[in-house]
């Protein structure tokens, strides 16, 4: 809901257990006043104005010393007036000048949700598009249009620079979305050298901030941090969000568990270069920002023009890690995923990749669509290897054209084959990259990402294409399209193996260089776009050397994205437990492969690798034809029970319930007799009628502990049948008292099903 005060300036924006307020000042200023739990009335008491001596105040202020931007809360600060602090954004003029004093023009709000122009963006039921300016004093909820959404412009005189806050309220789903729109109405161009798609400012307290960094094979690591005096920051200068540092952060109150405090989830809905800060100042305030680009950006805003700055999902929970997590599951399913394979069940997968590498022909395809068709799979992929000159990971990207000798057919027929035996057929792409040793470098080297003079930076041996070019977005549009109308495939992989580097376009000037990095994702959008429009029942799954660009930006093009190249389950306990936090099961591809393991040469049990990979969108990533039989009818069951509890495991409520790395985000253990090496996780059906409880060992000791559980999110009032147990538990028993794990040996694990009696 959103609501304007009668004098019009005071503006609230409600969801269901969160209030978010900011006020427009005497001096047309836009201050932050609050965002948490719910409130009623005006929270300007917040705002306490001072004289806090060295802190520059506004001309119009006059002898006011008590009124300063170094020191009240902005809803979106900019750099050049007396805040001091990491502000949203830099402005350079014309005159070289740094100069910008945003204050309000004008509001209008709209039911439904706006998008955003060559962007990715949340969505609701219907877009906004009446746009009203109020004088109705508030727009309400109605659920048919889940959303509302709010634009607040503000001006700065001098220049003309316009910047429009977006905001999106999704009320039931607790999430409260920001995007920003800088339109030049001057006759100068300005330069924009930063630009925060949110700025959020927190007048008093203290704030935890985890942070979710990695490495590739091991992505997205939960690290909390005490948010002191200065600044803490991170981002991307690798061109893909990367391994190393994810666009999702949470902001918590100090000692927040998973089941107690109060927590912000932030996504930023971007997939490239990116920013974030957390600042505690002077006084003890934090600040927030997050957007797109890293130092090197800077985008040349002419007169007329207009520059967007991504979206940022902000989700909100007064109780714990747990729920904030379920919402995010939740809104990410709901609003920020597309297209035909939203809410259908994922097909269960054969991967080639781990099985051949590039090692494959037409005879080794048809034994693997046999086996997997005899398994009870859905799907076959062929991974890398099928086009121009590929043998190797040395040549051909670029060249998508399919390399019939190799295959000893065309795509249409090998296709056709595996669709013969009841099978979808899938494909793998790497449409950003090109090899030197392709006949597109032979052809037009300049469509490589290169400074001129200079010899590029290599990276798994390739380069990767300007895609900030439209020629040649299109030029791998053309060839994607050929094979996909020339062969019945059903799923595409779309990969992107390495960093950014030697940021220069030739179809740029100088003095837009500074755009390029942004101008990619761009066309990076623009193309998956196509893609999504032209083929809606195409399922994509996003992939960049596994978890390199694990985004909301990119889950609003591809419904899933394999989330790391480790597959070792072990190891994918920690890398799916930190993913978790930000992004639903059905986002997470998963997949069972052989042991010893190819990343660790670690040797697990078959059964617990079904059991970690069917957190996940799931698949096979290993050579059926090698199993025993005894494995192969552990396939079998597996796929079955993965089919049964999908509704369960893709649609119900997730719970961490111990942690495989150590205390996790929690102060108190979640699991009686905690100890290092338990991890264990939870589903519940949304009527709470079913539950599956999944556990772990991650390793083994001595005369080990008996290790206990306490379950979650169940009907307390209940009882619980449990299969693999065959006993019934009351609720309140299995949450508040737990029950005794049988005893595991390393790496062993298991999964129980329970239902409601
Ligand atoms: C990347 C992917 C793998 C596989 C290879 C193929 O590393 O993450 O899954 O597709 O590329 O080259």
């Amino acid at each position: 809901m959103i609501r304007i005060s009668e004098d019009q300036k005071l503006i609230t924006l409600e969801t269901l257990h969160s209030t978010y307020q900011m006020k427009i000042d005497q001096y047309g200023f836009l201050l932050h006043l609050y965002y948490g739990s719910k409130i009623s009335g005006d929270a300007s008491i917040l705002i306490v104005p001072r004289d806090h001596g060295f802190s520059g105040n506004p001309y119009d202020a006059g002898n006011d010393r008590t009124y300063s931007l170094d020191h009240l809360p902005q809803e979106y600060s900019v750099y050049g007036g007396a805040d001091y602090r990491s502000t949203a954004l830099e402005m350079k003029n014309e005159d070289g000048s740094y100069g910008c004093d945003l204050r309000f023009h004008s509001l209008k709000m709209s039911e439904g949700k706006y998008a955003l122009e060559g962007l990715p963006a949340s969505y609701a039921a219907n877009p906004a598009k009446d746009w009203i300016s109020p004088h109705a004093s508030s727009l309400c909820f109605s659920k048919e249009d889940n959303a509302e959404s709010l634009c607040i412009t503000l001006r700065d005189k001098v220049s003309g620079v316009e910047v429009d806050l977006l905001y999106g309220v999704f009320y039931e789903e607790d999430v409260i979305t920001r995007a920003v729109r800088i339109r030049n109405n001057g006759s100068d161009p300005v330069r924009l050298e930063h630009v925060s798609s949110l700025n959020l400012d927190y007048s008093y307290g203290a704030y935890d901030l985890t942070i979710f960094h990695g490495r590739h094979v091991m992505e997205r690591l939960p690290q909390k941090h005490a948010l002191g005096h200065g600044i803490f920051s991170i981002g991307s200068s690798r061109g893909t969000t990367s391994h190393q540092y994810n666009p999702f952060v949470m902001l918590s109150t100090k000692n927040a568990t998973e089941d107690a405090g109060e927590c912000y989830g932030i996504h930023l809905m971007y997939s490239g270069n990116f920013h974030m800060t957390a600042e505690m100042d002077q006084f003890k305030q934090t600040r927030l920002t997050m957007g797109a680009g890293d130092s090197t950006f800077s985008w040349k805003l002419s007169a007329g023009e207009t520059f967007t700055a991504p979206e940022v999902i902000l989700s909100y929970s007064e109780a714990g890690f747990s729920t904030l997590t379920n919402r995010i599951h939740n809104f990410i399913n709901k609003s920020v995923i597309r297209g035909g394979w939203k809410t259908k069940m994922r097909p269960v997968l054969l991967n080639n990749w781990e099985a051949t590498y590039f090692d494959f022909n037409g005879d080794k395809l048809s034994s693997l669509a046999d086996s997997a068709r005899d398994l009870g799979m859905d799907l076959l992929v062929l991974d890398d290897g099928w086009f121009g000159k590929r043998e190797g990971d040395t040549s051909g990207l670029g060249d998508w054209k399919v390399n019939t000798d190799k295959l000893g057919c065309s795509m249409g027929e090998l296709a056709k084959a595996v669709n013969d035996r009841g099978l979808l057929f899938g494909l793998w792409f790497e449409p950003e990259a090109i090899s030197e040793d392709s006949d597109l470098y032979r052809a037009h080297p300049d469509y490589a990402l290169k400074i001129h003079g200079r010899d590029p930076v290599r990276s798994r041996f390739q380069l990767v294409l300007d895609f900030s070019r439209k020629e040649v977005v299109d030029c791998i549009w053309e060839q994607m399209k050929e094979i996909l109308d020339n062969a019945h495939i059903s799923y595409v992989k779309w990969d992107m193996n390495r960093s950014l580097s030697d940021l220069y376009s030739k179809a740029l000037p100088a003095d837009r260089q500074g755009e390029v990095s942004h101008r990619y994702v761009l066309g990076l959008y623009e193309l998956l776009e196509r893609l999504n429009r032209t083929y809606p029942d195409l399922l994509i799954e996003g992939c960049s050397g596994g978890g390199g660009r694990f985004d909301a930006g990119m889950l609003y093009y591809t419904p899933q994205i394999w989330c790391s190249d480790n597959t070792d389950a072990i190891n994918r306990l920690e890398i799916q437990y930190g993913t978790s936090f930000g992004y639903p099961i059905s986002a997470v591809g998963s997949h069972v492969s052989a042991v010893p393991n190819h990343q660790t040469g670690r040797i697990t049990p078959f059964h617990t690798r079904g059991v970690v990979a069917s957190a996940g969108s799931f698949g096979y990533e290993l050579d059926p034809t090698l199993l025993s039989d005894e494995e192969k009818a552990q396939i079998r069951e597996q796929i079955k029970s993965f089919k049964q509890d999908y509704a369960l495991s893709h649609e119900g409520d997730y719970f961490r319930l111990a942690s495989p790395m150590g205390q996790g985000l929690d102060c108190l253990p979640n699991a009686l007799g905690y100890d290092d090496d338990l991890s264990a996780w939870q589903f519940v059906s949304k009527e709470q009628d079913r539950a599956l409880v999944s556990f772990v060992m991650t390793d083994a000791k001595g005369n080990p502990l008996t290790r206990f559980l306490r379950l979650k999110g169940l009907d307390q009032e209940a009882i619980y049948h449990i299969e693999e147990l065959d006993a019934d538990y009351p609720a309140s028993l299995l949450m508040n008292a737990g029950i005794p794990l049988p005893f595991l040996g390393a790496y062993e694990g298991d999964t129980w099903h329970l239902q409601r009696i």
